[in-house]
């Protein structure tokens, strides 16, 4: 399926408005381009109790997934400070359950962005192939 960059790239700025960061005040967006052809988008959820916040992909992979959703074609993570954040390692683990071809879009701005594979920035991650046999 054919990526439209620009538009992943906004949605994923927009969803950034509704986040809910009053400790770090640093906001993330995520949006998650589908096969179906639907964009989910999230944000970050911070708690009082720190480890109990959320980030904003896992966010966004979880209103995709409980709507039905079940193959992903990218993922776009815009900030707030103008800069290129990378998914944390628990969301690398997270979004690599539902398969390594990913194409994980990370964006500055509207115009300036970098595109890596999953794989890629996930190398020999731990699957249910190895665990439990299940392809
Ligand atoms: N955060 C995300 O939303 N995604 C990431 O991949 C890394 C970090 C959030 C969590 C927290 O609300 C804030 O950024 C600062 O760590």
């Amino acid at each position: 399926m054919e990526i439209d960059y620009k538009k992943l790239i906004q949605a994923s700025i927009d969803a950034q408005k509704n986040c809910y960061a009053p400790y770090s005040k640093f906001s993330v967006g995520a949006s998650v381009l589908c096969e179906s052809g639907k964009i989910y988008t999230g944000a970050n959820i911070e708690n009082a109790s720190f480890p109990a916040g959320i980030c904003a992909e896992r966010v966004a992979f979880s209103k995709a997934i409980s709507e039905g959703e079940k193959n992903f074609v990218a993922i776009c993570i815009t900030n707030s400070k103008d800069s290129f954040a990378y998914p944390c390692g628990v969301c690398r683990q997270f979004l690599s359950e539902f398969g390594s071809d990913l194409v994980v879009i990370i964006a500055k701005n509207i115009n300036e962005f970098e595109t890596h594979k999953l794989s890629e920035l996930l190398p020999h991650s731990f699957d249910k192939k190895i665990c439990f046999s299940i392809i």
